[in-house]
């Protein structure tokens, strides 16, 4: 029986992971469940699964689920603000952590998982993608399981020759090849781009996400923060990673070898299958999902990516080469930028528009320490948000 933590509970990777968990009753245990402030969300969670420990990291909130629980007689101690979480990464009935906070908020909770040596289930690329050199010191020095839930991710680890380390390059690997479905302007013209809505933005032809990491995937953000993530997780240089746009997302990944064997995992696009495979591993186990039908696919298409129509790809692999702070910086600019425009602050090219500018303009350099880490990332939402009110302004004298 395995003690679990689900961090960012309540959102889309939260959600199919306690999915997962109900359908496994013999194998799994939820011992703590921990969000922002969705107070109704967490409460119905914790009716269900009745964790030693719940937690929101909006104190207000959590005073709120606090009176709930206690009304209800639940079993749960609730915990509140922002270091609630790692309180729950490193309770000792947990054995893995399923990190899937959205964004640099889930940065603290994610290190306390690794260096309190719990099986790490990284949703949470923003955390590695900031403090990569941070995160796999301490995987390294705690002898943390590390285990990728992107579903690309997941699919490359599928894929490595087993024993393959994290952070380490594996032998006989040439490439990685990561797959991005092309978003759903895919096939947009520049204009229409230019004018695109957050709904459209939000409707991803292929996956229900959470709101944030689906205008990443219609920018490609998501592919260029996945690129970063790549390269820290198995140890490769930029320069090895190739990124295939593959509109079906049948294939979630590819690992090329010097032999020229070219090793895929397919699936149908439901993150059950990545979770369940972190969950179990090295074991396998149901995940509830489809199974899936070549015939119907038929087709499987491969096409490479457009940086001109989606910038952010060629500001990710540019910050990628650069290394260091640089790669903060970028997430940092990147979620108040989206923040934006979620908004309706920004335009959809403003985005990549505000990135360029916190980029030429925040001072970069080496981490040394999570205080630099935060410093840089403090400073570019400083910067970020400097530019979106400019932009925001603009903007509204242009519809005035
Ligand atoms: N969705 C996918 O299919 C998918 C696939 C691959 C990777 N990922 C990655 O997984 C992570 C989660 O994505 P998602 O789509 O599940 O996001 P989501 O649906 O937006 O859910 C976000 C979760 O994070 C919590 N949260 C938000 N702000 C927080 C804060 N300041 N402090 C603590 N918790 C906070 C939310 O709590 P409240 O509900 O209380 O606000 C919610 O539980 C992201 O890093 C994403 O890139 C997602």
């Amino acid at each position: 029986m395995k003690g679990i933590a689900v961090l960012g509970a309540t959102g889309s990777v939260g959600v199919n992971t306690l999915d997962v968990a109900a359908r496994h009753p013999d194998r799994y245990r939820v011992v703590a469940l921990g969000a922002h402030r969705n107070v109704d969300g967490l409460l119905k969670q914790i009716e269900q699964f009745r964790p030693s420990h719940a937690a929101l990291t909006d104190p207000a909130a959590a005073q709120i689920l606090e009176r709930h629980v206690q009304a209800q007689g639940l079993p749960t101690r609730v915990l509140g603000g922002p270091e609630s979480l790692e309180t729950l990464a490193t309770l000792p009935d947990v054995d893995q952590v399923m990190a899937a906070v959205v964004g640099g908020a889930g940065l603290r909770s994610t290190l306390a998982a690794a260096r309190a040596g719990k099986r790490l289930l990284l949703a949470n690329k923003e955390s590695l993608v900031m403090s990569g050199p941070l995160l796999m010191a301490a995987v390294h020095a705690s002898g943390c399981e590390l285990l990728p839930i992107d579903s690309e991710h997941n699919a490359i680890f599928q894929c490595l020759p087993p024993g393959a380390k994290a952070g380490h390059a594996p032998e006989g690997v040439r490439r990685i090849l990561l797959t991005a479905s092309g978003g759903p302007f895919r096939e947009w013209s520049a204009e229409a781009i230019a004018a695109a809505t957050p709904e459209q933005a939000c409707k991803h032809p292929n996956w229900v996400m959470g709101r944030k990491i689906s205008v990443d995937s219609a920018s490609l953000m998501n592919k260029g923060l996945e690129l970063i993530e790549a390269c820290f997780m198995f140890g490769m240089p930029p320069t090895r990673v190739e990124i295939l746009v593959h509109p079906q997302s049948v294939i979630h990944s590819m690992v090329e070898y010097v032999d020229g064997s070219v090793l895929a995992q397919l699936a149908c696009p439901d993150m059950r299958t990545p979770i369940a495979y972190g969950m179990a591993w090295p074991e396998r186990i149901a995940a509830g999902t489809d199974f899936l039908d070549l015939i119907r696919t038929r087709q499987l298409d491969f096409v490479a990516p457009d940086t001109t129509r989606f910038p952010c790809l060629a500001l990710a692999r540019a910050v990628a080469d650069t290394g260091g702070l640089a790669p903060a910086i970028l997430n940092a600019a990147n979620e108040v930028a989206v923040t934006a425009f979620l908004e309706r602050r920004l335009n959809f090219p403003d985005i990549p528009a505000v990135i360029e500018c916190v980029l030429s303009r925040a001072p970069g350099g080496e981490i040394r320490s999570l205080d630099d880490v935060l410093q840089a990332d403090a400073q570019a939402r400083d910067l970020a948000q400097e530019f979106c009110r400019t932009r925001g302004a603009a903007l509204k004298a242009i519809h005035a």
